[in-house]
């Protein structure tokens, strides 16, 4: 398959889309299912979107990619963070979110979110619980995903009032409430322990560099634990399942959201370098990832049979950053890093990696069905699902965190000593460089933090903020 443009009527160049994506798949399992139905008519929407036959694709570029509308998708996520229509009544405890996922895509888009600050400091406060945490609307439980979000929120706003916002000695004390004798983290007081529950713990006490020691009163004591991330990692390692892929808890079925939170938290427990291989089998983790990907919408999906859905090009697509690096790390195959970042555990220096792992996954699918499929063309703008799905905050920021993914190549460019909990590791982007690019470079977004989902900076100026405070 080319690449190369034929040339059309009047001599204008026609682009040329390798018929992977233009054709159904090649391999059809002859029984039809309630699951092959949904798989066939969801390859028929997408193809008009893939061939470039819809009528929203006005604008593409030589290799038949449309491009970002981004001033369409950034106004869309203005609009998002103003009044919304009754119908989102059902939404409103989950407002942190929609304050994360506008924020980190506007970020990701290159907008200043600066000016959201005093705003979104007055709009959380009320919703911060004396007990600690913080709920999705006031009067309401705190609750772990609500506080991430939040936190996160504060983080991409940035600067002082929006860092001091949070009760850091209350939050402490409430996530020590939360962790249990067998290692996890429940989601609220009383409520499900599963992977996101670790994932937002430890992004929440990394990136506000919480005391690790548990509170007297936390019921994780009954089992001798003694800090925040004790047998937290086991705990992750018991959610891998039979076919490779991560649950929410033990025992039940594998999703993409799952396995990103897993190797988020591994990522903050220890270096990836280390971590992957020691709680997970990576190899089957690798081939059931791999398996999300298909043709010709060569988008992800979330769990084996399901359907391709534009915000797992981050729950998966995120995966791959993290597995890459961690890889290529591990072999000593990063890109070299600048001479003032080789210490104090160098990447480089050691021998060459024998082999790539830049391949993991298609980019070129992923960043095809992202721009071809989930991009809302329409004057509403936003990004969605798929094309008969209705564009909304949730898929902007994961479409465009996952198109971030696709778009660069990260590496570990020092890896902290053994041992060093909390110590970051440092990560470095750069524009993923190998084949031939199918996206021009205005449709290029920025680099999002492979294990916090925001802009690199954003996360290490709270670091760098939290870190200068001992204690609480
Ligand atoms: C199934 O939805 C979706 C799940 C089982 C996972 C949802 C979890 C997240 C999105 C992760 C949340 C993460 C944090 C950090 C709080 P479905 O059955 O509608 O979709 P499917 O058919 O694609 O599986
Ligand atoms: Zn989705």
């Amino acid at each position: 398959m080319s690449y190369q443009d034929s040339s059309g009527a009047g001599g204008i160049a026609v682009p040329t889309i390798p018929c992977l994506f233009t054709s159904p798949p090649p391999i059809k399992d002859n029984l039809p299912t309630e699951s092959s139905v949904l798989q066939d008519a969801t390859v028929k929407e997408c193809l008009p979107f893939l061939t470039n036959s819809s009528n929203f694709h006005a604008h593409v570029n030589t290799h038949g990619v449309p491009h970002l509308d981004r001033s369409r998708h950034v106004a869309f996520l203005h609009k998002q963070l103003g009044k919304l229509p009754p119908q989102f009544k059902a939404a409103d405890p989950s407002r942190p979110w929609f304050f994360y996922w506008c924020l980190a895509a506007l970020a990701v888009l290159g907008e200043d979110v600066e000016d959201y600050r005093s705003r979104l400091v007055g709009t959380v406060r009320p919703m911060q619980n004396q007990g600690g945490g913080f709920a999705g609307g006031f009067g309401q439980m705190s609750h772990l995903a609500t506080t991430y979000a939040t936190v996160l929120a504060l983080v991409l706003v940035g600067g002082e009032d929006a860092y001091e916002t949070v009760d850091r000695r209350a939050m402490w004390r409430w996530l020590s409430s939360l962790k249990q004798p067998d290692g996890g983290f429940q989601m609220a007081v009383g409520g499900e322990e599963d992977v996101r529950g670790a994932y937002c713990a430890a992004v929440i006490i990394s990136l506000l560099n919480l005391p690790l020691d548990l509170a007297p009163d936390s019921p994780a004591r009954a089992s001798g634990h003694t800090r925040l991330f004790d047998g937290l990692a086991e705990w992750v390692r018991r959610c891998q399942t039979y076919e490779g892929g991560i649950s929410a808890k033990p025992g039940v079925e594998a999703h993409g959201a799952y396995a990103f939170c897993a190797l988020g938290c591994l990522s903050i427990l220890d270096s990836p370098t280390r971590s992957f291989a020691k709680y997970l089998d990576v190899p089957k983790l690798m081939s059931w990832l791999s398996s999300r990907q298909d043709a010709p919408a060569a988008g992800f999906s979330g769990r084996t049979n399901k359907l391709v859905d534009g915000c797992y090009s981050h729950w998966v697509g995120g995966c791959w950053p993290l597995i890459e690096a961690s890889l290529n790390a591990a072999r000593g195959g990063s890109s070299p890093p600048p001479p003032e970042k080789q210490q104090p555990t160098p990447t480089a220096g050691r021998p060459s990696a024998a082999t790539s792992t830049a391949a993991l996954f298609s980019r070129d699918g992923l960043i095809r069905y992202i721009l071809c499929c989930c991009q809302d063309q329409s004057k509403r703008g936003g990004l969605r699902d798929k094309p008969s799905k209705i564009s909304d905050a949730y898929h902007t920021c994961y479409v465009l965190s996952g198109l971030s993914s696709a778009q660069h190549k990260w590496d570990l460019v020092t890896t902290r000593a053994d041992g060093g909990i909390l110590d970051t590791d440092e990560w470095a982007a750069s524009p993923f460089s190998e084949g031939k690019q199918i996206f021009d470079e205005e449709d290029r977004v920025k680099p999002v933090h492979p294990v916090y989902v925001i802009p690199k900076d954003k996360a290490e100026a709270a670091r760098q903020y939290f870190m200068m405070k001992t204690g609480f």
